[in-house]
């Protein structure tokens, strides 16, 4: 595996292999590595020849300094599942050569940042738009790998795409779980073992919730997720909003034949998990 910490080495690099004809798949992440990365460098080894994955803690996408300084990073251990992965170029780059200077760029995202993630998380997703259109601008990446427990990361991705004219697929992964239904996210590994051990109540609540949808409104299902979840004394929801799959936007009544999301933000304890249902 090969391993770049300069936009122009790795630029260079991808370069050449598009000469042979070779397709470049892509998986962004900011480290902290674990199996629901691997699955996305798995689906990426399927489908495009040279698989690039870059690790980069990027902090424009961070509206809290504490959260942004607590990240996990493990840098090195990331670096082996990589290599054991079969992956063939890691991108490391450090934040000047990300950004020599401030992004100033103002993403216009048609609403989308404005409910959930984007309501919650201010500037989140412009600094997610930042660094991940400099990231394929380097990369230029047939396809780009991304994990569905963002589900709003993935619409804000597809319109930033849209908006920049990138021609490119963008191409969203299942949600890995643990055993107990725990979604797997880097932030995990910050969790208390008494956290860890009720957050998989998270998605045992989120999996009523398509059985719920035919006598119950999207009103009163949201309701329900968020007592259900708060009457566990060591969780408490930030909010559970249901919208549809194509807009995100929230939705009052469900409508035939429309696929339709439930995304959640818990708190445990410090540490803020996310995860979604799609029904
Ligand atoms: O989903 C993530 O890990 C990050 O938001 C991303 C896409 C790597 C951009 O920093």
């Amino acid at each position: 595996m090969l391993q770049f910490s300069t936009k122009k080495a790795l630029g260079e690099y991808l370069d050449q292999q598009r000469q042979l004809g070779k397709t470049i798949g892509f998986v962004p992440t900011m480290g902290a590595l674990h199996e629901g990365h691997a699955s996305l460098v798995k689906i990426a080894r399927k489908s495009t020849d040279i698989v690039t994955v870059s690790v980069f803690v990027n902090p424009t996408q961070f509206n809290d300094k504490n959260d942004l300084q607590n990240y996990p990073r493990t840098e090195e251990k990331d670096c082996q599942l990589l290599e054991s992965l079969g992956v063939d170029a890691v991108f490391l780059p450090s934040v000047d050569e990300m950004y020599p200077e401030p992004d100033t760029r103002v993403f216009d995202f048609a609403g989308i940042d404005r409910v959930m993630e984007g309501e919650h998380r201010p500037g989140h997703f412009n600094g997610v738009a930042q660094v991940v259109s400099r990231l394929f601008d380097i990369v230029n990446p047939d396809k780009a790998f991304f994990g569905e427990k963002d589900y709003q990361q993935i619409a804000i991705i597809k319109q930033m795409v849209k908006t920049l004219g990138y021609k490119l697929e963008i191409v969203p992964c299942p949600i890995v779980r643990g055993a107990d239904g725990l979604a797997l996210s880097s932030r995990n590994a910050l969790l208390t073992p008494e956290h860890r051990a009720v957050a998989p109540f998270i998605h045992k609540t989120l999996s009523q919730v398509p059985a719920m949808a035919a006598t119950k409104s999207p009103a009163e299902i949201c309701n329900w997720v968020v007592e259900t979840i708060n009457s566990q004394p060591l969780l408490e929801a930030e909010y559970f909003q249901i919208v549809d799959d194509e807009t995100m936007m929230p939705i009052n009544t469900f409508t035939k034949g429309r696929k339709s999301v439930g995304c959640v933000t818990v708190w445990a304890g410090k540490v803020r998990l996310i995860d979604n249902v799609v029904f």
